[in-house]
């Protein structure tokens, strides 16, 4: 198991990188290529242990797919549908690959059974075993289909309108996937709009879905034709890069080619709130999703509240948002964000546990966290809990604290950031 040791920085960070790209568009991108007639080239896909999970999953259901450095061509879905899988498909780490492939699987008349690691054997998958059952798919799991592993006899579904009570853009997902096998019509409602990514590129690859407010719905039995899909970079790996700019006195950096979606910039306008300076240039549409160079320089930062339908937008920004509130002046508090517990680690517990041993003044609350800031931090060593998120919000400690900081199984990173300690480096 790997581990780093991050000095304290000694200077500004400073220069121009491009992060790997997105990380929810990457996934898309191969699974609805595969379902799709025709060839589908992608460009800026995340060479992440994720998306490499949601690639070998889809090739043991028996779609063609090609990888090179700069492309992944998916050849589209095979003759005569998927193929029954001989063995488990494992998704890893992956809760975004587990939730969109059973929502896609409950429409294929196949078998078949999902695990994937530790992490994974904890994550909630009622959420989406639920309303996939309501459709009418064959699904079980342990402790009643809650649990990995999960079996699904699919086939045979019909629409449904799911009133979701969390706003997750993988239960919608999963479900919209699942009503384009059903017959009839398939409404997601939710109580607050998670990312909108599957809705974007579904209209990519020709599918009619219609969307007001809070719900999308969708018409069963659409064909999805070949699109040529260019992966932005990922906003939430930009994340770590503008809170560590904003932080480190003097820094001035630019982050190109980043995905600017409205759903997924909820840590610009927090970080804004807070007094950051960040500035975005070049906008563009790139392949239906808005991209832009987002420039970010240091400055002294203020408390803030963040709650609400802040928390769709920022939820995996939360980690590096916590230690921008240490270093802010004041109290900020973090609420309405109990899905923060079941992420790839309980994302409440390990992130003031982890920052509190440096010394910060954090404290967790039923649905989020309080962050006394101005306490600054101390050397140490870490956990990153095999979660890729809180490897690096700990490693970007190690830039601002004022000793050295090891964390352990930094390895996790790749998971998300193949390349993050190589950037890192790039702009010391
Ligand atoms: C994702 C949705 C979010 C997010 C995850 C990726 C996606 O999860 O935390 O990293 O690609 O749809 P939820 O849908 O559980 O909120």
């Amino acid at each position: 198991m790997m581990q780093e040791t991050i000095s304290p920085a000694n200077g500004p960070l400073t220069g121009t990188i491009r992060v790997p790209g997105d990380k929810s568009i990457s996934h898309r991108a191969v699974m609805f290529a595969s379902l799709a007639e025709g060839t589908t080239t992608i460009t800026g896909f995340l060479r992440g242990q994720d998306c490499l999970s949601t690639i070998r999953c889809m090739r043991q259901l028996g779609v063609t797919i090609t990888e090179n450095q700069h492309e992944v061509v998916v050849e589209g879905r095979p003759e005569g549908g998927f193929s029954e899988p001989d063995a488990l498909l494992d998704v890893g780490n992956s809760g975004t690959t587990i939730r969109l492939l059973s929502g896609i699987l409950a429409g294929e008349p196949i078998f078949s059974v999902l695990a994937g690691d530790d992490s994974i054997a904890k994550r909630p998958m009622s959420r989406v075993t639920g309303p996939l059952k309501m459709m009418n798919a064959v699904i079980d799991g342990r402790d009643k289909g809650r649990l990995t592993p999960i079996s699904i006899r699919g086939g045979g579904l019909t629409g449904i309108h799911y009133m979701s009570p969390v706003a997750s853009a993988q239960v919608k997902s999963a479900i919209l996937l699942a009503g384009l096998q059903a017959d009839g019509r398939t409404t997601v409602t939710e109580p607050h709009v998670s990312r909108d990514h599957t809705e974007r590129m579904l209209k990519a690859f020709g599918v009619q879905l219609e969307q007001n407010n809070t719900s999308v719905s969708l018409t069963g039995g659409q064909k999805l034709k070949a699109a040529d899909i260019h992966v932005p970079g990922d906003i939430s790996s930009a994340a770590f890069m503008m809170v560590a700019a904003s932080i480190i006195p003097g820094s001035s950096v630019t982050l190109e080619n980043t995905g600017i979606n409205p759903t997924r910039t909820g840590i610009i306008d927090v970080l804004k709130r807070m007094g950051a300076d960040i500035s975005l240039h070049q906008e563009r549409i790139e392949g239906g999703e808005p991209v832009a160079d987002i420039q970010v320089n240091y400055a002294p930062l203020q408390a803030t509240e963040v709650s609400g339908s802040d928390i769709p937008r920022l939820i995996d920004e939360v980690p590096a948002l916590a230690l921008a509130a240490v270093f802010a002046e004041g109290e900020t508090v973090i609420r309405d964000a109990a899905e923060l517990k079941v992420k790839e680690t309980n994302r409440i517990d390990t992130v003031v546990d982890q920052l509190n041993l440096l010394g910060a003044s954090c404290s967790a609350t039923e649905d989020g966290m309080r962050i006394n800031g101005g306490t600054g931090l101390t050397g140490g060593i870490v956990e990153s809990y095999h979660d890729h998120r809180i490897g690096m919000t700990m490693a970007l400690a190690g830039l601002v604290a004022d000793g050295e900081v090891t964390v352990k199984d930094t390895d996790a990173v790749a998971v998300s950031y193949p390349g993050f300690f190589e950037d890192l480096q790039t702009l010391m």
